[in-house]
């Protein structure tokens, strides 16, 4: 459940209405709820229940630092995969101790910079890259914590491009090496063997897929232990789905409960989920205004005034998310549109065949637009990207401005 909901026939954001929030910002623009992140991170929170755990909301769905703000005051970890997220979590008030570091391809710089900041694990995802970090740790006369994101094999059913637990695919290192892999980590003087980590693919909408990958860790937890490689928490990654159109997703609490499940008798064990769609998605949606209403022939056309460049996912992967008007208060005539934005190019659409009244002026919502949205916003056509807002209740707090024209060359240099 999220806090967009009609009054009468106003969408509204908690307690504001969405058309005087678009009003005074402009459009596009991003809207998030409070309520609703803070609902979602404690649904996984409460969820696990008694066992040691700890949720590390996964940044790259929404890295604002009003967003991240609010989930580190909920004293969540975070999941991050880059230096530069790592220094978003620390400015919005994270804590470094509480941040996970995935990534195929981690540089040096960055690994010094998270060894400096005292993060709690990397999580590694090749061989060669456990000689990496254990070297710049030698250098700066550290430790690192580690993991190893092992590669469980398990066909997630979900996106080609956003599954990433089978062999195919880049992440990871196989089962089959993973216990030399674990041999070799815990030779490396200045690594610690901390952790096991997986994550098998995003937008997935069933469990078992997740339990499957589970059992898979814990028997090579086992293994290892036998090895004398004590491991001290499974992180099993993020990548529960949310429903956009007839998806019917479990429940955080279905899922987080059957993982906290599999893990009884195993207290020693800590539990840590990734989660990033789960909590941001539909806590954001996407104000667009109608700039022109065009009937061609064979289509018709609402001309909005977002575009590919402010959400791309529909563009990229085909998304489907549900365009909603914002005032119910229908004058003009139902039709199917294509809404699509000011950019030049046939793929530049939020959505097809869209049964719409819609009226040059209108206010539209995409919704489910909060993970994943702005984070993948470009500046294509040399557009600026949108605003984003913080809806609290009664309050509405700018938490990103619209950017502005000449920041778009910014560190740009003409030739005399
Ligand atoms: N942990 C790791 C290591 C990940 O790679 C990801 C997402 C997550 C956690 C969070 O997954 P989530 O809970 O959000 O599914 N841009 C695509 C999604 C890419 C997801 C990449 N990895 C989309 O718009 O659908």
């Amino acid at each position: 459940m999220d806090h967009f909901q009609f009054k009468h026939d106003q969408l509204f954001a908690e307690e504001v209405s969405v058309a005087s929030i678009a009003k005074e910002y402009g459009t596009p623009l991003y809207i998030y709820s409070r309520a609703t992140l803070e609902r979602h991170w404690h649904a996984f929170d409460d969820a696990v229940g008694q066992h040691p755990h700890l949720i590390c909301y996964a940044v790259k769905a929404n890295s604002n630092l009003g967003v991240l703000s609010v989930l580190a005051k909920l004293g969540s970890g975070f999941d991050i995969v880059s230096g530069g997220e790592l220094a978003r979590v620390i400015e919005a008030g994270g804590d470094p101790a509480k941040v996970v570091f995935s990534g195929v391809a981690k540089k040096p710089d960055e690994i010094r910079y998270a060894l400096e900041q005292g993060i709690m694990c990397f999580n590694v995802e090749s061989e060669p890259e456990l000689q990496r970090i254990n070297k710049v740790a030698e250098s700066m006369g550290k430790t690192a914590p580690i993991s190893l994101r092992i590669n469980p094999d398990v066909d997630a059913g979900t996106h080609p491009y956003i599954s990433t637990g089978l062999k195919a695919n880049k992440f990871g290192i196989p089962r089959e090496r993973a216990v030399a892999a674990y041999k070799l980590a815990h030779s490396l003087p200045h690594l610690e063997v901390v952790g096991m980590d997986c994550h098998i693919g995003s937008q997935l909408t069933q469990v078992k897929p997740f339990v499957d990958a589970l059992d898979r860790l814990l028997l090579l937890v086992d293994e290892l232990a036998e090895l004398g490689i004590k491991i001290c928490h499974l992180d099993v990654g993020g990548g529960l789905g949310v429903r956009y159109m007839h998806e019917t997703p479990p429940h955080p609490k279905e899922y987080a409960a059957a993982m906290a499940e599999r893990m009884a008798g195993r207290e020693e064990l800590k539990l840590i989920l990734e989660p990033g769609r789960a909590i941001a998605a539909n806590a954001g949606i996407l104000v667009t205004q109608v700039e022109f209403v065009k009937e061609g022939d064979e289509k018709h056309f609402a001309i909005v005034d977002a575009a590919m460049n402010d959400l791309i996912r529909p563009s990229l992967y085909a998304a489907w998310q549900e365009i909603i008007r914002v005032d119910q208060q229908i004058t003009a005539v139902k039709r199917l549109y294509d809404v699509v934005g000011p950019v030049c190019e046939t793929g530049d659409f939020l959505g097809k065949d869209r049964e719409l009244a819609v009226a040059e002026g209108d206010y539209l919502a995409v919704r489910s637009a909060g993970a994943y949205g702005f984070v993948m916003a470009s500046n294509y056509n040399s557009r600026c990207r949108p605003a984003e807002v913080m809806v609290d209740g009664a309050n509405v707090h700018l938490v990103r401005e619209r950017e502005k024209q000449k920041e778009l060359w910014k560190g740009e240099y003409k030739l005399t």
